[in-house]
């Protein structure tokens, strides 16, 4: 039997812009996804497309167990996870000998798989190798980790990554002169944020301008401007969407002291509240009594 957990994450910048080959920041956050696998000579059938596919890709056969602490479809990457712990625990379990680099990218190509040519390598390769990602098309760099204090609400909106991602490109072929500014500016942001990336209040401004540049790109939801207002009204440094947008979710970046009153604003608009911070790690394997912190799901 062989236990695997894989992070979470959010964007800090950048999103939509980067299916655009802008650049993106993306950080990998506590929140895990625990995954068991284990050898079985007759495993269940498996539910999910995503444990289906890791199969399939690896060439065997067995159980799996996930328990999550990501809530899914809210823009933090839980498939993402739960696609990198499970291959992860297929490797070590079957002793396949694959490299967290091979597990990024067959987890990306899972998830494109399933999600039908749209996923961008980010989410994979972010909750692969854990810490901060400046995201550019193919090329990512590792930034130096920083002890932020992040609260994220999650508006419980469901949201479709694949339908905003179409919105934002069919705008795109109506009003190129108004949507390429638009990325423009989020590109500009992005970089002078990386000047920025030790003064937190700075930084904070910054995301508050992405997030105004999102609402400007279709993507915000009322919702989503209600948590992200109500957290900068707590203290926040800044506020904004995370990920693709209506619904889903918005992550605040905060003053250590002010996270809980922060979390309390968010949760008083109907939020549900995450305080959390960067993971550094990544995917890693879990000591065997994980099993006992395991649900059953899935097959
Ligand atoms: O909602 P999420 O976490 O899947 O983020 C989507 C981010 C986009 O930039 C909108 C799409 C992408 O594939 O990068």
């Amino acid at each position: 039997m062989a236990v695997w957990s894989a992070p979470g994450k959010v964007f800090l910048f950048g999103e939509h812009a980067v299916v655009y080959g802008k650049p993106g920041i993306a950080m990998a956050i506590k929140p895990r996804v625990y995954v068991t696998v284990r050898k079985t000579r007759h495993p269940p059938r498996v539910k999910s497309p995503y444990l289906e596919k890791c199969f399939e890709l690896m060439g065997v056969n067995g159980s799996v167990y996930i328990h999550s602490q990501l809530p899914s479809s809210s823009g933090l990457g839980s498939s993402a996870a739960v696609t990198v712990a499970t291959l992860s625990a297929i490797n070590d379990e079957y002793g396949l000998g694959h490299t967290k680099s091979d597990i990024a990218s067959m987890a990306h190509s899972v998830e494109k798989s399933v999600q039908k040519g749209r996923a961008s390598a980010t989410d994979t390769y972010v909750s692969t190798f854990g810490g901060v990602l400046l995201i550019q098309g193919d090329i990512k760099r590792r930034l130096p980790p920083e002890d932020f204090h992040l609260v994220i609400g999650n508006t419980m909106v469901s949201h479709s990554t694949a339908r905003m991602v179409e919105q934002v490109s069919k705008f795109r072929a109506t009003d190129p002169d108004i949507v390429n500014p638009i990325l423009d500016a989020i590109e500009a942001v992005t970089m002078r944020s990386l000047h920025v990336f030790q003064d937190q209040r700075a930084l904070g401004r910054y995301m508050d301008i992405n997030h105004e540049l999102l609402e400007a790109l279709g993507v915000g939801h009322p919702a989503l401007t209600r948590l992200v207002t109500a957290a900068r009204a707590a203290g926040a440094y800044g506020a904004k969407i995370t990920g693709a947008g209506g619904g889903g979710s918005m992550v605040a970046l905060c003053p250590k002291r002010s996270k809980s009153k922060i979390a309390g604003a968010i949760e008083g608009c109907d939020g549900r509240a995450i305080i959390t911070t960067i993971d550094n790690e990544g995917a890693r394997k879990e000591k065997e009594d994980e099993r006992n912190r395991t649900d059953k799901t899935g097959r």
